[in-house]
């Protein structure tokens, strides 16, 4: 008997072309057995909502400014996600930190991408072009990205695949973010789909 598709929810805060990534390789046929249930964004002009919206997948915002606490924007959260039936949750750009209750509900189910080789250059501070600044002010001769499961701290949980680029002696921000965003859209599918096959 075929098994049921896993139900994935993504979430978002900005450009989404790691979701975009996502969304491709769901309709290519390389995430068969993957179904994308929701994109929740913490930022209601997030364009990654416009690419779900695009794709006819279900959106959601959760905005911080529109609940008393950043724990009621997480109980929000949550309960989106346990109304969407998400198996898996993917963390594309997520700026929030999850609750400990969420992370909870959904342990050892939820993915994250980070731009660079973890262990090295993550944790609070390290997101965005903080992490490629980091990266050349560092001098290192090569960085990449790493797709690991989420726990409570920040860039920690298992790693589960890293992907490599160099680092050229003329790199700015901007082309060292573009050569790893690039591998980012390649490894990113292929984990995740990995990752439901063996639930
Ligand atoms: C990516 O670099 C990802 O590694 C990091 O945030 C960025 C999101 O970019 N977590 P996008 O919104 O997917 O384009």
């Amino acid at each position: 008997m075929p098994k049921k598709d896993v139900r994935l929810a993504v979430l978002v805060s900005g450009g989404g072309s790691n979701l975009q990534a996502i969304l491709d390789a769901q309709k290519s046929g390389q995430l068969s057995g993957v179904q994308v249930v929701l994109v929740l964004s913490s930022k209601g002009d997030a364009f990654a909502l416009e690419r779900a919206r695009q794709a006819g997948i279900d959106t959601a915002v959760v905005e911080r400014k529109a609940y008393a606490t950043e724990e009621a924007a997480q109980a929000a959260t949550l309960e989106k996600l346990v109304q969407a039936r998400a198996d898996v949750v993917s963390l594309a750009g997520y700026m929030r930190k999850l609750s400990a209750e969420l992370v909870a509900h959904f342990r050892g189910r939820i993915l994250n991408i980070h731009p660079a080789l973890l262990p090295k250059f993550g944790g609070p501070g390290m997101y965005g072009k903080h992490v490629h600044e980091a990266v050349l002010a560092a001098g290192e001769k090569e960085t990449g990205c790493t797709v690991h499961v989420v726990d409570e701290e920040y860039d920690h949980g298992p790693v589960l695949a890293q992907a490599k680029v160099p680092v050229l002696p003329k790199d700015t921000v901007d082309t060292l973010s573009a050569r790893v965003l690039e591998q980012e859209h390649k490894l990113y599918p292929k984990i995740l789909r990995e990752f439901c096959e063996q639930l």
